[in-house]
């Protein structure tokens, strides 16, 4: 009967065409049908803090087919070992949710998913520092300032680790920074040595309440870098210089100046040596998809901002794209890929990796 209650008002909307508002709520309930379906296929990882079997045997089995896809993970709350999840499935990304409590940072979409061990020490520094000591034994033969990536078939990949930021940033900032220290000393993260990016094997960007002031403070060494507003970045094309008129009335873009909470910041401040992403919600800055489609106008926005953002140097990212039907979900995917975007953001691994985004994953489809 509660199901009825439930789907019955969607269907009502289904027929208006006004299937975003479900969206979320549908993929949020998709998340948990297909959340025993990847069980099967996935190895043992062990719990937090507890690695199994799965663990031990990387590289050589969990990683060797899989080819990177240009993915970020984000559904920490029910995998056990999130980032060991989204590798396997070939995601280039992971997003952890970060909070501060009690000096010590814990992973999970809201304070009510969090538990004890969930911690992001457990479970993303330590894994990732034990699956890069894996792929780069310590022999005469390797070469301390090469190091592999997580990705046996692509080591020269970077995996992008995405921490939003959920506590005051200020005070969160610190904690993250001294944690990622078993990564750092390692030599495992890529920086910012003041004149150039050095790549390595993790990738470490901050959002949410990630504070700029504190990202740029040190010109000559910085190893997490800033998730840019998109939204801020949009471009017209060159073409539409000749048609000023016309492009008012395409479409109404922010103001290159603005501000993130309260930080006032100018479009020249992003650029490779501050931040890696710029992103923005794709519900809030495009809108809804009407019957499937994106408009002219809706067109142009995506165009702008990801001229805008590749002509600093940084790399974009859309979240919160439409998660249902599968096949808006799909059309909306391929289009940002055709256009130029770097990175989707997924909650369906699955979905992704057998979406077969130029990917062949596992061969069991
Ligand atoms: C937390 O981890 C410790 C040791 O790693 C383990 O003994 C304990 O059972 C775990 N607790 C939960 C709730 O998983
Ligand atoms: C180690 O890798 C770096 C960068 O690829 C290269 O320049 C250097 O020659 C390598 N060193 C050895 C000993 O192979
Ligand atoms: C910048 O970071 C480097 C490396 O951690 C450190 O040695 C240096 O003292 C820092 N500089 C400032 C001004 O904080």
């Amino acid at each position: 009967m509660k199901k009825l209650f439930f789907y019955l008002p969607l269907l009502v909307l289904a027929a208006f065409g006004v299937l975003h508002i479900t969206q979320v709520l549908i993929g949020r309930q998709h998340l948990f049908w297909d959340g025993g379906d990847y069980d099967e296929y996935l190895p043992d990882w062990g719990k937090p803090g507890q690695p199994g079997e799965g663990l031990s045997q990387y590289p050589t089995d969990a990683t060797r087919d899989v080819i990177p896809i240009p993915c970020h993970s984000h559904n920490d709350y029910w995998r056990h070992v999130p980032l060991l999840d989204a590798i396997h499935w070939g995601c280039t990304g992971v997003e952890a949710d970060v909070w501060l409590f009690d000096e010590e940072l814990y992973v999970g979409h809201n304070t009510a998913a969090l538990t004890k061990n969930r911690t992001f020490r457990n479970l993303y520094v330590n894994p990732l520092v034990d699956l890069l000591d894996h792929m780069n034994p310590e022999t005469e033969f390797t070469n301390s300032t090469h190091k592999h990536g997580v990705f046996d078939a692509d080591p020269d990949r970077s995996i992008l680790l995405l921490i939003d930021f959920k506590t005051s940033g200020r005070d969160t900032f610190p904690f993250v920074y001294k944690q990622l220290s078993a990564l750092r000393e390692k030599n495992y993260l890529t920086y910012w040595d003041g004149e150039k990016v050095n790549s390595r094997a993790v990738t470490v960007v901050g959002t949410g309440n990630t504070p700029f002031d504190m990202i740029v403070a040190n010109e000559t060494h910085r190893d997490i870098f800033f998730d840019a507003p998109l939204d801020r970045l949009y471009e017209p094309a060159p073409s539409d210089t000749t048609a000023p008129a016309k492009r008012q009335t395409a479409s109404k873009q922010p103001s290159a100046q603005g501000s993130i909470g309260t930080e006032s910041f100018t479009k020249d401040d992003f650029n490779p040596s501050t931040s890696y992403y710029a992103s923005v919600s794709f519900t809030h800055t495009i809108g809804f998809v009407w019957r499937g489609h994106l408009s002219p106008k809706q067109m142009d926005t995506i165009r702008g901002q990801i001229r805008g953002a590749h002509a600093r140097g940084l790399k974009v990212r859309y979240w919160d794209t439409p998660s249902w039907p599968i096949g808006l979900r799909n059309h909306v995917w391929h289009v940002l890929m055709k256009e130029g975007a770097d990175i989707l953001n997924v909650d369906d691994l699955r979905g992704a990796a057998v979406e077969n985004w130029k990917a062949r994953v596992h061969g069991f489809w």
